[in-house]
Parts: C-alpha cells; structure tokens; sequence
C-alpha cells in the first residue's frame, strides 16, 4: 500500500511562524512535524509515499529528497493552486486502496496501524472525540458504520471528528470527479466522502484510542510540542556541568552545554551547540532549537524557541512560540496569564479567537529583535523581521518588518 501525505497547504492560522515555511516543516523536538508522521507511517510497513506539495515546497524537498534516508521512497507532486483535499487527493490518480495522512495532523502509529489492518470497505476513516466539533469534518456513525460526513457544521450533529487520516480505494477518484465546490469555496474531500454514502458505498468510521493533534493553531502547536516530548527518553549527548539539577527527561543534543547553577524540570528538548545558564531555570514541556543562548536569570516554561534564537539575561518566556534568529533583550518578559484569569485570547486569520487556555504567551516570528526590557502581553503576536525597542509594552500584535519604538517625555530639573 502506498501512503499519500497532504502537504500544500500554508497554515496561515500559525502565522508568523509559517511565515517562512509550510506548517508540515514546523519543528517539533529536532524534527519537522512532517518527519514524525512519516516515521509513523513507516512502522506500518508503508515505504512508498506521495506528498502533495504547494507552499514553500522547496524546502519540503530540500529536507526530505527521495525519501532514501528515512528508509522511504518519496515522490511528489505539486499542487499549484490550492482547491482544497478532494483536489490533492484527486492528484494521486493510484488503482489499489491507499492511506491518505493530513500533513499537519500528528497520530500514533497505533492508530495509523490499526486503521490499515482493519480497512475491508470502501472507504476506513479514523475519526476522534472532539469538544469543538464546529471546526472539524463531523461523523455520524452507526454499528461502526459512517452514515453521514458534515464539514464544519453550524448545528451539532455529533461531537466525533474526522481526523484527517484515511485508506480509500480508488472509487473515491470518480466520487471526486463528481465533487462540487463547497461553501468555503473549496473541493473537500468530505464533500467526496458523502457522495459515496450516497451511492451506497459502506464507509467504516474507527475510533483513534491515543492522543491526535490537529496543528490548526498556535497552542495546537504548544501541545503537540507537549505530546512529543511526554513520549521521549532521556538521551545526553552535550556537556552537563557541575552543580546543574536536572529532574525527569532530558534530551540534550551534542556540542550543547548547560552551564553550573542551571534547574531543569523535563520533559526538557535542548538541540545541538546551544549554551543553557549559567544560573538558568527550564522548566517542563520546553523545546530549545539549534545553536540557542538561554543566559544568567532567564526562566523558559512550555515553550517552543527555535534555531539561532537568544535569550540570554533576566527573561521570562512561558507558554510561546518564539521564530529562529531572534533576540530578547536582557529584561525581556512574556505574560502568559490575565490579571482576571479569564481565558487568553488572541488574534487568528484577523478574528480574535479564545485559545480556552488560562495561560498562553506570545507568538513570535523569525529575525525579531527586542530592546532592554521589552514586555510582551499574553496572546499577543510579533511578525517576522520586527524590532522593538527598549522599554515597550506590546499591546497590540505588531506586523512584520516593523519598527516600534517609545515615545517618552523627560522632564529636566
Ligand atoms: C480537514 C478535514 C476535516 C477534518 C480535519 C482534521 C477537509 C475538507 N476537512 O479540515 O474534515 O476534521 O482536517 O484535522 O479535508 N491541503 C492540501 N491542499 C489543499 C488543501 C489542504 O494539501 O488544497 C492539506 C493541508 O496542508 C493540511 C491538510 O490538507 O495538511 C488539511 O487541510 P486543512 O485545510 O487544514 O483542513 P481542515 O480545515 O483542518
């Protein structure tokens, strides 16, 4: 069986981090999002894999070549204009029952495996309980049996998802033929799913039994972070010095130092040639990149800090996403907490959206500079290329290639 990966779309509810790359090459713990599903995929015995580029594809291919070093043979082919899944999937043109994985999506190899055993009808989707079923494709299910598929309902229907992981047989490519755009102007492969029902196709829905994230949103990303690291062991291959405190796990990559007087509260991800301390506090569910400073004072909490990205005296980053070749300035801080405890919310694709997290920092893009003692409220967001200057307090999300500075009035006695 061959596995087909979507992989074209541009994530734009991430931004700024996908500012500069497709959702599917966020790293997540050392690896592309996209890596981790493949490895998944590959324990099912599945080499052979089609990925459907589009956005910032040549980074995907750049990264991923033919496959050869995972043990894959990968081919691709280019999505040029992005219509939707049904449009991507159709692309595959394949005459035997294939697995079809959402790039963006992380699921177990369990349930991967489970689903390509179990496929005997037409159609196997693995579907998943969900609180927010308004954002999801929604199934209706009897004796195990899919009897109705709704993409992103407004009325409930039922609270279990499609979670973006299928095996189709090749019937599904003339249901996509007959596939018409939806009210999101899109060709969905939902819309393709239900032709089938229709048509008398019998669909089997099967439940995922282990943790599956859609990386849709910025605290999706937090949390995939989180999964991936729960599930890793300790492995040390830098330099731990003296008088350092390390509890639960720790990944720390080679040439990567951690400096005397520094506390570590894993499950902790530190990359290769990064410099931790001394006197630093990292605490759970943090992942450092390559080549990262994190100096004297600082304290980083549930955090992603990618390649290149400096943190080196007295700051506070908790519950963040922080873009490569970044600076803080000494004194810089992140709030990831309202003073009324109300849900932090923050700005996606222009609507303001709860994150339903009580605590949620910011989210910054590649190449930001802050100044001494610049402060970053929750929810908030800095695009690529920014700089602020000394002494702001962000308010407001800044867009890219920004400079913000402060204005202020002395008074000379
Ligand atoms: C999709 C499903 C939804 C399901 C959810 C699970 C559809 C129409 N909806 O919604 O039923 O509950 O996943 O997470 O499929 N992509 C392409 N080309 C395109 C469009 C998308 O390659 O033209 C890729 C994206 O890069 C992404 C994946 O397909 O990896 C899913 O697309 P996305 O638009 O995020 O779908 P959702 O709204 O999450």
């Amino acid at each position: 069986m061959k596995a087909v990966i979507l992989a074209a779309g541009r994530g734009t509810r991430l931004e700024p981090v996908t500012s500069d790359m497709s959702k599917c090459m966020l790293p997540i713990v050392g690896k592309p999002l996209l890596e981790h599903i493949l490895n998944s995929v590959k324990k099912t015995g599945i080499k052979e894999i089609i990925l459907i580029v589009g956005y910032k594809k040549e980074k995907i291919i750049d990264h991923f070549n033919d496959g050869a070093k995972l043990g894959l043979k990968i081919n691709y082919i280019e999505q040029k204009e992005m219509k939707g899944t049904a449009q991507a999937i159709g692309l595959a043109k394949l005459d035997t029952d294939f697995l079809v994985l959402n790039g963006d999506t992380l699921v177990s190899f369990e349930d991967i495996n489970n689903i390509v055993k179990n496929h005997k009808t037409a159609t196997t989707i693995g579907v998943m309980k969900v609180e927010n079923p308004s954002n999801y494709g929604v199934v209706k299910i009897e004796n195990g049996n899919v009897k109705a598929i709704v993409e992103k309902p407004k009325k409930f229907v039922s609270n279990l998802a499609n979670a973006g992981i299928y095996v189709f047989s090749p019937k599904i490519f003339e249901a996509i033929k007959k596939t018409k755009k939806s009210e999101r102007g899109e060709y969905e492969i939902t819309t393709s799913i239900e032709i089938l029902i229709e048509e008398g196709e019998k669909i089997k829905g099967i439940e995922l039994k282990n943790k599956w994230s859609d990386i849709g949103n910025p605290w999706n990303y937090l949390d995939s972070n989180n999964t991936i690291l729960r599930a890793m062991d300790t492995k040390i291959e830098g330099i731990v010095e003296e008088n350092v405190q390390i509890k639960g796990t720790i990944i720390l990559g080679k040439n990567s130092v951690i400096k005397s007087g520094t506390y570590i509260e894993g499950p902790v991800y530190i990359g290769e040639d990064t410099v931790v301390g001394p006197n630093a506090f990292i605490r759970s569910f943090t992942s450092l990149g390559n080549n990262c400073r994190v100096g004297n004072a600082v304290e980083l909490k549930n955090s992603i800090i990618n390649d290149n990205t400096n943190v080196p005296h007295l700051s506070y980053v908790g519950d963040s996403i922080i873009g490569k070749n970044c600076n803080f300035g000494a004194g810089t801080l992140v709030g990831n907490l309202r003073l009324d405890e109300k849900s932090v919310k923050m700005r996606i694709k222009d609507e303001l959206t709860d994150t339903g997290r009580r605590k949620m920092g910011c989210v910054v893009g590649d190449n930001v500079k802050t100044g001494l003692n610049v402060m970053i409220n929750s929810g908030r967001k800095i695009g690529s290329n920014s700089m602020i200057g000394p002494g702001v307090v962000i308010y407001q999300d800044i867009p890219k290639d920004t400079f913000v500075v402060k204005k202020q009035e002395l008074e000379m006695r």
